[in-house]
């Protein structure tokens, strides 16, 4: 028998019962996302990257030196990148754009002279803010105006680097319709690379911050014409989904609108909007 059957296999490196009700418990406090036990795998996955990179000997030893009050704190940024799930796509979940192209920009475009705002809340890699700022920018060009201006957060710090840069495998951007893609995807520089960069004047009109959705506060500024918030309730659980989307509503315009997920769902919750659309709502 070979020598390397002999050996006892190596012992697999997991989370303490105790140390993942602490995790969860932070976790879910500190961003919302729910940690059920079933996420437990999950978890060891990302946080051993954590533990590679802070070059401690082990999960439990990643728990002690993140609950440490002296230098956990640095470490929570980290924790919170490994735990966000940040799938996103240009033209994601297309009807939205429809809508926003053949309904809500022509009536803004109707009543409204000034500058119009439009929030991507929780934006992740940026594919959604720079699909907002393709239409905005198509629209206005056709119908002279409006005049836009886009804010684009996440919380996690890691995206809103890759959102900033604008820059993205060729195959990401395959989505855009073909006439966008010539006007605001810039070819790759390099013949090596398939990389391609949004053009300049569009990566200008979208402000990129971070912003936790936890916050008891939005300082996102005057009141938005446009929310989208998709895909991010669903890891929260039904009370703090209800007290997100009344803060995102008292940052709305009365009148204007804030898009959900296709999956995401305020039925019973007491909110000021009304249903105009398949998750597309009206502050009133
Ligand atoms: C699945 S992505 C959705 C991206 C985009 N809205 C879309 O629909 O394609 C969810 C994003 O929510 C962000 N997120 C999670 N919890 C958050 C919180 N408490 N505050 C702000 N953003 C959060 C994550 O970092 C992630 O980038």
């Amino acid at each position: 028998m070979p020598h390397a059957a002999l050996k006892a296999p190596q012992q697999e490196d997991c989370i303490s019962p105790r140390n993942f009700m602490r995790l969860a418990t932070f976790i879910q406090s500190e961003t919302g996302i729910k940690m059920p036990h079933n996420k437990l795998t999950m978890l060891e996955g990302r946080l051993r990257r954590r533990v590679r990179a802070t070059g401690v000997a082990d999960l439990n030893t990643y728990c002690e030196f993140l609950f440490d009050a002296k230098f956990g704190r640095d470490e929570n940024v980290h924790l919170i990148n490994a735990v966000t799930t940040n799938k996103t796509d240009f033209f994601r979940e297309p009807r939205h754009f429809d809508y926003l192209t053949q309904t809500i920009l022509p009536e803004l475009k109707a009543k409204a002279s000034r500058r119009i705002r439009v929030w991507s809340a929780a934006c992740s890699t940026g594919a959604e803010p720079y699909t907002l700022a393709m239409l905005l920018d198509d629209f206005a060009d056709k119908h002279h105006g409006p005049d836009y201006g886009i804010l684009a957060t996440d919380l996690d710090t890691q995206v809103l680097e890759i959102a900033r840069r604008g820059i993205y495998p060729a195959e990401l951007i395959q989505p855009v319709p073909e006439r966008l893609r010539a006007r605001y995807v810039m070819q790759p520089l390099e013949k090596t690379s398939s990389d391609v960069r949004i053009v300049p004047s569009l990566r200008a009109a979208v402000g990129y911050a971070r912003l936790n959705l936890m916050d008891d506060n939005y300082p996102v500024g005057e009141p938005m014409d446009i929310i989208f918030c998709r895909n991010v309730l669903i890891y929260f659980d039904k009370q703090t989904q209800e007290q997100v989307v009344s803060k995102l509503c008292g940052k709305l315009r009365v009148g204007g609108w804030l898009v959900l997920g296709h999956s995401e769902s305020i039925a019973g919750m007491t909110l000021p909007v009304e249903q105009v659309c398949n998750t597309v709502f009206k502050r009133i």
